[in-house]
């Protein structure tokens, strides 16, 4: 992010902007919640739902998000409010600002537990040597009041970045870390193919059986997409208010979701055959990855160098995508309701510290302090990614195919007539018709109404 306009960032390269908007994506939502999600969702059932809806609803989204954004050049908030004039549609903006603060919270425990993973292993602690030991190792780890002080630490990183202006750092990084998380990825696939549940787990993951799928599992896939592509909360938005005016908005959301996508597959393949072949249940939830793991690392020679690789990796992939939910809150409080960036920034972090707090406890003290049958941590994960996400970008569709301007819309993605788009009114149909029938269908299927 570089130049100045008009007191504003802008991504100085096309590379910069798509990177960026890349590590945003691409974290924890991938590497740690799809397997989750698609281990309790039926596997297979799962992933198909999730890959249609990832280019059905998400891709029409994200091109509608990074429109609003550039053509704004505005946070979530002020650009419903610069696009229409009108108040209703600024509601959706504060939606989008409480569902990144529920998000912070419960994500920056998960980025906590590899924090503290990382340092384990790196200090050889890491228990790899028992069929339990996975899931002991965690249990350890995470029941007390300890994981607190690691969600604190990692919301201290967050802070830091944040104010001490090291995006240009952050950024930097990531083009180093990501594409080297990404070869680890691929290395540990390959080891998959070596396991003895290979076969099993990439059938559960692969092999289409369409009677496992449910109402919950297409909620849980619809949710999976927009948590995973940084979907209905303003936060590509935002990222687009600072796209240069050459960047191709619909090359860039197709690049981005490919990716997206790929990196998914990557983590299934490496989850769930070590599931298989260590007898665990793919079931598990949100303790998943972190109790199969260690299996993996300890079957490999040097398991505790890998180990300490993956979660540091891990770690800054959690960092690009938490700097980029706290900026939406961030901006709208310097550009609404005029704070300084430094106060904006602690008000932010303390919200998430209160509930990344609460989150923290909700596998030990707070285990059966439960809402609605879920823990406070499982209740910020469902509400935020479940409904508050697609709701979003139900509205975001609803708002660029029927209320913005057309010739706005196309001067966006033809780049002021410098640029073909060939799929214009593809896009504008899908995001007019296609985008709201479908998520309100999923919403009244799930809640049993159809
Ligand atoms: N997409 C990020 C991930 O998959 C999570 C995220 C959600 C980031 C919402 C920003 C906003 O890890």
């Amino acid at each position: 992010m570089c130049k100045e306009n008009n007191n504003r960032a802008i991504f100085a390269t096309k590379f910069g902007a798509i990177a960026t908007t890349v590590g945003s994506a691409v974290g924890l939502g991938n590497i740690w919640r799809f397997p989750y999600e698609a281990g309790v969702h039926g596997g297979s059932a799962f992933m198909l739902c999730y890959i249609i809806f990832l280019f059905l609803l998400g891709v029409p989204v994200l091109c509608a998000e990074f429109c609003m954004g550039r053509a704004s050049r505005s946070n979530v908030f002020g650009a419903y409010g610069k696009l229409s004039n009108e108040k209703g549609w600024k509601i959706t903006g504060l939606i989008g600002i409480l569902a990144s603060l529920m998000i912070l919270s419960f994500y920056s425990v998960v980025a906590g537990w590899t924090a503290e993973y990382c340092l384990t292993s790196l200090t050889e602690q890491l228990d790899f040597h028992d069929r339990m030991a996975g899931h002991n190792q965690f249990v350890n780890l995470t029941t007390g009041y300890q994981p607190i002080i690691w969600t604190v630490i990692f919301l201290i990183c967050n802070f830091i970045i944040l104010t001490r202006g090291v995006t240009k750092g952050i950024e930097r990084a990531s083009n180093i870390m990501m594409p080297i998380l990404f070869v680890l990825l691929i290395a540990f696939c390959i080891n998959s193919f070596t396991l003895s549940g290979c076969k099993e787990g990439l059938e559960f993951l692969f092999k289409p059986d369409f009677r496992k799928i449910e109402p919950s599992v297409l909620l849980g896939a619809m949710g999976q997409a927009f948590f995973s592509l940084s979907l209905g909360l303003g936060c590509m938005m935002t990222y687009a208010s600072y796209f240069n005016q050459s960047t191709k908005l619909g090359n860039a959301a197709i690049t981005i979701a490919s990716l997206d996508l790929l990196v998914a597959i990557f983590s299934g393949i490496i989850i769930f055959p070590a599931v298989f072949s260590f007898g665990l249940s793919p079931e598990a939830g949100p303790t998943l990855v972190f109790e199969v793991l260690p299996f993996i690392f300890n079957q490999l020679p040097t398991g505790a160098v890998w180990a300490t690789l993956f979660f540091l990796l891990l770690f800054i992939a959690s960092l690009t995508s938490t700097v980029s939910m706290s900026e939406i809150s961030i901006t709208y409080f310097c550009e609404e309701k005029k704070m300084s960036r430094n106060k904006a920034t602690i008000l932010s972090s303390f919200i998430a510290l209160v509930g990344g707090s609460l989150c923290a406890l909700s596998f030990g003290p707070l285990r059966d302090f439960t809402i609605c049958g879920l823990t406070v941590f499982n209740l910020f994960d469902y509400i935020s990614s479940n409904i508050f996400l697609p709701i979003g970008g139900m509205i975001c569709s609803i708002f660029v195919g029927w209320k913005m301007k057309k010739s706005l819309v196309k001067n966006e993605f033809t780049n002021y007539g410098q640029t073909k788009f060939h799929l214009f009114y593809l896009l504008i149909f899908v995001l007019r018709y296609v985008c709201p029938v479908a998520i309100f269908l999923i919403f009244l299927n799930s809640v049993g109404i159809l």
